[in-house]
């Protein structure tokens, strides 16, 4: 199954990654986690991974390289990708977690993140899981990805949805943007909610926006230290509240089946 989370910049889509991945691992599945954001760099710390995986861009000759095959139907070369073609030092392993992250923008003027959509789209089109394999996308904030049709393999969107109007709007435009994506399943997680009063209301405002909310996640300050510290993230009551997000997701996730396989060289 893959999954792709998304939303607003800072709403906790890649705290969202973390909480889901280890709870997927302690559940028995074999995790990879794909890092699609190309601006942030700082989610293997929320692992405990001492660095970063080198960019799969690199594996198929940098970002020249790709913008130069970008219009062909194809960039890359295999026809499908399982977990054990990756090689090690482009997917990282620890306690259960594979890790691996399309590319990221380093140097100024070096032009639009076209060919990391490009690169993630066909990345995870080809990936062919087995069962009990999951795979878990921290998407970059906002909504260009599914313009690029990142999503076009993808079984469920998560959305993640902190107490803001811009959250709750974005979400709506998510849920449509994936339904025209060919996306079985959206949902919302709610995040940082302080009060049962406060995930009230974005549960009626989501509701009324047809968006489905399937768990909430409290705000944490145990959750802010250890992103600031760049310590992994453990389990506590947010561990405890994501095993229901992860419910839902086993249970109503639809396999894009067909859609999913690589169909030709
Ligand atoms: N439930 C929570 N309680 C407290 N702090 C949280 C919670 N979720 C996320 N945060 C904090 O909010 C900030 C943004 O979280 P995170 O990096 O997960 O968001 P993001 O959506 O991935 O951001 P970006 O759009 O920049 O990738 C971090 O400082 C994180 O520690
Ligand atoms: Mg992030």
């Amino acid at each position: 199954m893959k999954i792709s989370v998304c939303g607003k910049g800072g709403s906790g889509k890649s705290t969202i990654v973390t909480l889901l991945a280890n709870e997927a691992r302690d559940r028995g599945f074999q995790t990879l986690v794909v890092d699609s954001d190309e601006s942030n760099s700082g989610l293997y710390h929320m692992f405990g991974f001492d660095r970063a995986p080198v960019p799969l861009m690199e594996l198929v000759g940098g970002k020249k390289s790709l913008k130069q095959k970008m219009n062909q139907p194809q960039v890359l070369t295999q026809a499908e990708i399982w977990l054990r073609d990756i090689p090690p030092e482009y997917m990282l392993e620890k306690d259960g977690i594979r890790m691996v992250a399309i590319g990221k923008i380093l140097q100024s003027l070096e032009g639009c993140a076209c060919p990391m959509g490009v690169l993630s789209r066909e990345f995870l089109k080809k990936l062919h899981l087995k069962d009990k394999e999951i795979t878990i996308v921290d998407m970059e904030a906002g909504v260009e990805h599914f313009g690029r049709g990142v999503e076009t393999s993808i079984d469920g969107v998560l959305v993640v949805v902190e107490p803001s109007l811009e959250s709750i709007t974005l979400a709506e435009r998510i849920d449509r943007l994936a339904a025209g994506s060919g996306v079985g399943n959206t949902w919302a997680v709610l995040n940082k909610v302080n009060s049962a009063g406060m995930a009230s209301k974005l549960r009626q405002e989501l509701s009324r926006r047809g968006v489905r909310v399937i768990g909430a996640i409290h705000n944490q300050p145990e959750i802010f230290e250890a992103c600031f510290e760049g310590r992994p993230l453990h389990g506590g009551k947010a561990g405890q509240e994501i095993k229901e997000v992860l419910d839902s997701l086993l249970s109503e996730a639809k396999s894009r089946g067909e859609g999913n396989r690589p169909k030709t060289i």
